[in-house]
Formats: structure tokens, sequence, C-alpha cells
């Protein structure tokens, strides 16, 4: 089981989109794939119709062995199920920061669910807690959306930081453009800039799409209503880098588009 993080400082650069859709993919592709909203304002929890689970709370879900077990959720989709967020999360730090080895636990919990699924997507929140500490130890792959027209190099430089601080083994990183508008120059100009001087940045980009907003409102992947517009197809560009980095000897996934 391998788990990859969709993380940055950032609120509002397309994590929460980003991770919906690559678990819907994933699980598509035949992957046992669980989506764990991280995120107290429950974005991935909504998006894959969730219901909040408040029960026990963030308390029993990292102290108790079993903890996720409990609270794993089925989703519409094969092979896709949901961990979902609740409101205790805003609690999650002050447990962390109680427990012993507190940026260990999220990859602890997870550990007996290793033989009963191939992936776990991480949506984290927009911060620098222990939450996201521990999602990024957690990880073998740490995905970062970049968008051109906010792009700030201290805070790709702080999620790196981030990582570095990390006992080894440590995550690789894939950041990736999200929100790209081609037709404004800035953009095209950050773009070209991210290029060529990040060379670890994903091929594939996620434009600007009103199919990726109409996921709020219909409470769903884009893939399932909106299969074939540019946003979805880049996902699925960025589906298979991700799923060639993090899943070696992984079958089944198509090939990423010729550029152009
Ligand atoms: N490619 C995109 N095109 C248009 N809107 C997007 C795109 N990606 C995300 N959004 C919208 O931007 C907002 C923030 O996206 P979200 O994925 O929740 O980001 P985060 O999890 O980083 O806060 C949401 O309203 C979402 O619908
Ligand atoms: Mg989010």
């Amino acid at each position: 089981m391998v788990t990859v993080a969709v993380y940055n400082l950032k609120g509002g650069v397309g994590k929460t989109s980003a991770a919906v859709n690559l678990a819907f993919l994933a699980a598509r592709d035949g992957y046992r794939t669980i989506l764990w909203d991280l995120d107290p304002q429950g974005g991935a929890t909504y998006l894959l119709r969730g219901r909040p689970k408040v029960k026990g709370g963030a308390r029993a879900l990292i102290t108790r062995s079993g903890g996720l077990e409990q609270r794993m959720r089925g989703t519409e989709f094969d092979n896709l199920d949901l961990l979902p967020a609740d409101r205790s999360y805003r609690a999650m730090d002050l447990v962390l920061d109680r427990a012993s080895h507190s940026t260990r636990r999220l990859g602890d919990q997870l550990r007996p669910l290793a033989g009963r699924y191939d992936l776990v997507l991480l949506d984290c929140p927009p911060s620098a807690s222990l939450v996201s500490q521990a999602a990024l130890r957690a990880a073998r792959l740490v995905l970062i959306p970049v968008i051109p027209a906010t792009l700030s190099w201290r805070t790709l430089d702080q999620v790196t930081g981030l990582v570095k601080e990390l006992k080894a083994p440590r995550p690789a990183l894939l950041p990736f453009l999200s929100l790209v508008d081609r037709r404004r120059r800035l953009h095209r100009d950050v773009a070209e800039q991210l290029r060529a001087r990040l060379p670890s940045l994903a091929r594939a980009a996620i434009p600007i799409s009103s199919a990726v907003e109409q996921m709020g409102p219909r409470r769903t992947p884009v893939h399932t209503f909106a299969a074939g517009t540019p946003a979805a197809l880049a996902y699925q560009d960025l589906w298979a880098e991700v799923a060639e980095m993090a899943l070696p000897g992984h079958g089944g996934v198509s090939e990423p588009r010729p550029p152009g």
C-alpha cells in the first residue's frame, strides 16, 4: 500500500479537487483506494457525498488501534473508500501534540490496512501543523499544486523545508501547475520559469475549467460528467505520472497523451 499526500501551505490551490479526481482515476484503474480527508473543512468528504462523522472524534482515530477501520466509508464508486473529515479534526493537532511519536501516528494507523488497499490519498489541510507533518511523513510521494498567478518560491521552499526536516526515508515531491489560464501572459511566463527551474515539475498541468468548478454543485469527480474536457484529461495525465512514480510495476494505467 502506497501513501500519496496532496499538500500545499496555501488554500484554494486545487488540492482537494486533485485528491478527489486522482482517487477516482486510481479506483477506476482497479487500485483499491482510500481517500483520507484530513481537512476539518471536509471538502473531499463533501465532494464524495460522505457524511461527516463525529463519534469518537479525532482522538479515537489517532490513538485507538483499529480507529480507521471503524470510520471507513464506501463511496458510490467501486474500489474507492473514504475516511471522512469532521469538525473534530480541528482538534487533531492537540491530540497529536499530546501523543507520543506524534508525526508517526498517521502512518502507524494506516499500516493495518495495508493488505486490503493499494493506495491512500491524503487530502491535507493548508497548514504546517502536526497533522500536515504527520501526513508528509506517512507519504511516499507528495503532490504540490502550484498556481502560476500566486506562485511564491517561498511557499515551495517552505514545503521542501518541511520535508527536509522529516526523518529518512523522505517522500518524493511532485509539484504540478494548477488553475492554469493559458490566455494570461503571466501564467505562461511563470509556467515557463517553473519548467526551467524545477526539473521535478509534473508534465501535466491542470487548466482553469468550469467543469472542475462544477464538481462542487454536482458533488462528484469531474470524470463522471465531463470526461472529455481538457481538465479531465490533464488529471488523467497527472494520474499516469503519479502511478509511474508511486506504484512501480503498475498496470492498466493509460499512457500520458503526447504533448500538444
Ligand atoms: N482547475 C480548476 N478550474 C477551476 N476551478 C478550480 C480548479 N481547481 C479548483 N478549482 C476551484 O477552486 C476552489 C479551491 O479548490 P480546492 O480544490 O478546494 O483547493 P484547496 O483544496 O487547495 O483549497 C474550489 O472552489 C474549486 O472548485
Ligand atoms: Mg482542500
